[in-house]
């Protein structure tokens, strides 16, 4: 099918509420790696891996080979037979996942790990209560876009009750006007003020994302963590980590975001970066708490760890620690950074680089000083990008963040090149505004 058809039943056949990006929304066809090639033929370089997702590139062949072998083999079992691949998918996160998280329940999308997690914590602590974080996102589902802190992703005004929003340590623009480290990470502390105020005291939960996905990349201070899990533990909550962007080395260094804060999840959620692109995420637990489960009713998911998507999370896993582990990610996510503040020293609509690893965001801003949200140069970035061929993504609740994550097999030359294009993008709109 050529573009114009694609497009055509796209608007004929598909919700019009389904988000496209690019004024002309761009229709892809094949992946290799690094690349992806649009039905036209044209190349871009793939700096947004679908959404995080493709994790060791397109059409990885460790990930296509079991792929392939599996589906010769058993499609489908659903979570009432055992079977090999999940299980062993299940040993193998419980070894790169930190401390005692050894117990996994998966699902097919992050919503569902989100959904199940709370879920969980509800179970085992007997509370109802629920903190997330503003500028968070949690997915689509009514309990989803409820834990979400942004009013643009809850669509229908859908809003559960039982959830409150702390302030988010977004320091780049701080809701209390102080800076770090001289605030005292007043956002941390406050967490125990929303406690005592807006709950009846005893919370089931705290969720968040160690750096927020959608939220445009927002990196906590060092001590926010560990501040902030103190006081739920005090409160009788768990602390459910939201690992479903930086999980699996994206952020470098280590295998998931929360262990540069130094504190020990109760619950993780996963999904993205777990399987290449195949549906699959998990919610993993210690055993005691998932234990507190058995005996409190009937649970089932028809299309958690299927056989195919827990290949292709094996063959994943396995491409990552050969090609691009944590360390590996680490490396280029560094040279990457130094050069993405090199092109902030260049143009002024950067206000802010920031995020860990193979993560990485640029906010952009009319003046530096009022930080303006300059979302118009962000929709003309985009537009200069792809004519350019390179692939990025966006987020923030202004929607003035470029969110910038290639697939962790990334080399410093795919930087190179990705910056050879960010720069001349920046050059022709900076002489626009
Ligand atoms: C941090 C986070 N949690 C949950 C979700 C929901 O995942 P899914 O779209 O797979 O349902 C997302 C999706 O972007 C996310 O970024």
């Amino acid at each position: 099918m050529n573009k114009q058809e694609i497009l055509d039943k796209q608007k004929k056949y598909l919700w019009p509420n389904h988000l496209l990006y690019y004024t002309e929304p761009l229709p892809l066809d094949r992946g290799d790696g690094m690349y992806v090639w649009d039905v036209e033929g044209n190349k871009y370089l793939d700096f947004f891996g679908g959404i995080l997702t493709t994790s060791v590139g397109h059409n990885h062949p460790k990930v296509t080979k079991r792929v392939q072998e599996q589906s010769a083999k058993l499609v489908h079992s659903s979570t009432l037979y055992p079977q090999e691949n999940h299980v062993n998918l299940a040993e193998k996160i419980a070894e790169i996942t930190p401390g005692d998280l050894q117990t996994s329940y998966f699902t097919a999308s992050g919503t569902a790990a989100d959904e199940t997690a709370v879920l969980l914590a509800k179970v085992y602590t007997g509370q109802q209560e629920i903190i997330a974080l503003r500028h968070g996102y949690s997915g689509r589902s009514s309990l989803g876009m409820s834990l979400t802190g942004q009013a643009g992703w809850r669509i229908g005004g859908t809003h559960i009750m039982g959830i409150k929003h702390a302030i988010n340590p977004y320091c780049y623009r701080c809701p209390f006007k102080m800076s770090y480290p001289s605030c005292g990470i007043a956002c941390a502390e406050d967490v125990e003020e929303v406690i005592k105020t807006t709950t009846s005291g005893r919370i089931a939960a705290f969720l968040a994302e160690p750096i927020q996905g959608v939220g445009g990349f927002v990196t906590p201070p060092p001590e926010y963590f560990k501040i902030v899990v103190d006081i739920i533990r005090h409160y009788g909550g768990l602390f459910i980590c939201d690992e479903v962007q930086t999980g699996f080395g994206r952020t470098g260094d280590k295998w998931f975001g929360i262990e540069h804060w130094d504190v020990q999840p109760d619950i993780m959620t996963m999904a993205k970066g777990i399987a290449n692109g195949f549906p699959l995420a998990n919610t993993i637990t210690t055993p005691e708490i998932a234990e507190s489960t058995v005996g409190k009713g009937l649970t089932i998911s028809t299309f958690g760890g299927n056989p195919i998507s827990t290949a292709a999370a094996l063959g994943t896993i396995e491409a990552m620690q050969e090609n691009a582990p944590p360390s590996h990610v680490s490396d280029v996510g560094g040279y990457f950074r130094t050069r993405l503040e090199g092109l902030q020293e260049k143009y002024p609509l950067i206000g802010d680089v920031r995020g860990k690893g193979l993560m990485q965001g640029i906010e952009m801003v009319t003046d530096q000083k009022s930080k303006e949200p300059a979302t118009d140069a962000v929709g003309a970035i985009f537009e200069q990008t792809r004519q350019r061929g390179l692939l990025i993504g966006k987020g923030g609740l202004y929607n003035n963040v470029l969110r910038i994550a290639p697939p962790l097999v990334a080399t410093k030359a795919h930087v190179d090149e990705a910056l050879e294009i960010l720069d001349h993008a920046f050059a022709s709109v900076q002489e626009m505004v």
